[in-house]
């Protein structure tokens, strides 16, 4: 019998329980007249009245009826950029006028151009310029994101990045995992230095930064306007000596067998994608490397190439869908957006789009044992839709607002 010290929280009561869990038996992991118990920070019951320890009124302090409401999972974004000052609508405009993202890029443009006004700003305003880009992920439902660094270049300006993903986390109860992107373009000042940069941000910074307790993970930028396979191959040793998963910006604009290095380190993910051979998808899903395809990029850029989502799904590699919120190639502040694109651009169904910020990102990540689905142990991040149908958070086109959303089992 539950006593008045071990009830919990929180029973949520009368949802529509969308639980993500491959293990329930129903599209979306539905559980119909689902209650969802919830103790500190942690979901300590899913299921239906008969389920129940107790009577339901025993059950819990604090009883919330969601009147027949949809409950999913927090969504997780697990690709962004979104630490940065300025902006580039000039680029876009460019870009309508012909120019293609490499021709800005050798031009000096690009990341570089955003490079310039990250450096240029007091850590103070770089938080006041990212948080708006984070709270609108955080308003449609957002609970767990990833944010990269790589607009810093230089040590001091890449800790700078680091610290503000930080104090994201902590300014709007999310979680964020920071990733060094250390080798994402190289800066201007080492244009005729280019082994030199490698080896301070490989074998200085990335020690430094990780030493500082700032870096969760770490990623390249593998392509061959940015880094080869072996400076990659360099980071990637490193990063393994250090204990940090890897993941990597792969084959988005032409193959350069990024999938299959990253698949080697039994990374968390390879990102983009477009270009991967069947090969590479094979040994990614050996490797248990999550393909994460990112449609407001290629929407952007107007690529043509789609991913292969079919070998993904017949190989069973895990496909999570993110925004790659950054201000070059995709100023998308809206994980529902992306879902939506890789639906309509890439033909996923909305059961995949959302599987692809839920469960799907948590894994790329390494966060598949606490986040992205519904079940009991897991972390109680929660966000609640009025909606009828689990596909019409795919299917509506802006303006999305959860009725109520939770992190870490606290209302926000
Ligand atoms: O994920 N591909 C490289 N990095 C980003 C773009 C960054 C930028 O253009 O500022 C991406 O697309
Ligand atoms: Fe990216």
């Amino acid at each position: 019998m539950k006593t008045r010290n071990d009830r919990w929280d929180l029973l949520i009561q009368n949802a529509r329980v969308a639980t993500m869990d491959p293990s329930v038996d129903a599209p979306y992991g539905l559980i119909e007249a689902g209650l969802v118990g919830i103790s500190g920070r942690q979901i300590v019951f899913v299921g239906n009245e008969n389920d129940l320890p107790v009577a339901m009124a025993e059950c819990a302090t604090a009883q919330l009826d969601l009147g027949g409401q949809f409950l999913f999972p927090g969504f997780i974004d697990c690709h962004t950029h979104l630490v940065f000052a300025g902006h580039r609508a000039h680029e876009f405009e460019l870009r309508l006028q012909g120019a293609s993202y490499e021709q800005i890029a050798r031009a000096g443009g690009g990341i570089v151009s955003t490079v310039q006004n990250t450096r240029a700003v007091s850590e103070a305003a770089l938080l006041a310029a990212s948080l708006p880009r984070a709270e609108a992920l955080a308003a449609e439902g957002v609970s767990t994101l990833e944010i990269k660094s790589g607009y810093g270049l230089d040590l001091d300006s890449e800790r700078k990045m680091l610290r503000v993903a930080r104090q994201i986390g902590e300014a709007l109860s999310l979680t964020v995992r920071t990733t060094y992107l250390g080798l994402h373009a190289l800066p201007p000042e080492y244009r005729e230095r280019r082994a030199e940069y490698v080896d301070l941000a490989v074998d200085h910074w990335l020690p430094t930064l990780h030493g500082e307790g700032l870096v969760d993970a770490v990623d390249a930028f593998m392509e061959h306007i940015a880094f080869t396979r072996d400076e990659t191959a360099r980071l990637f040793e490193q990063a393994e000596r250090l204990g940090l998963p890897v993941k990597l910006h792969a084959d988005q604009l032409s193959d350069g067998g990024g999938a299959a290095l990253v698949a080697t380190h039994r990374g968390l993910s390879a990102d983009h994608i477009e270009y991967t051979s069947p090969e590479a998808v094979a040994a990614m899903a050996a490797a248990g490397t999550v393909a994460v395809l990112l449609p407001g990029s290629f929407y952007c850029l107007r690529e043509t190439r789609l991913p292969p989502i079919d070998q993904f799904r017949t190989m069973r590699v895990p496909m999570a869908v993110s925004t790659d919120l950054n201000p070059g190639t995709s100023p998308l502040r809206s994980s529902l957006h992306a879902a939506n694109q890789a639906c309509t651009l890439f033909r996923l169904t909305p059961e995949e789009a959302l599987q692809g910020i839920t469960r799907h990102a948590a894994t790329a990540l390494g966060l598949a044992h606490a986040k992205g689905q519904i079940q009991v142990g897991m972390d109680a991040d929660l966000v609640a839709y009025d909606i009828s149908h689990p596909a019409e958070l795919c299917y509506w086109l802006g303006a999305h607002q959860p009725t109520r959303r939770w992190t870490l089992g606290q209302p926000r």
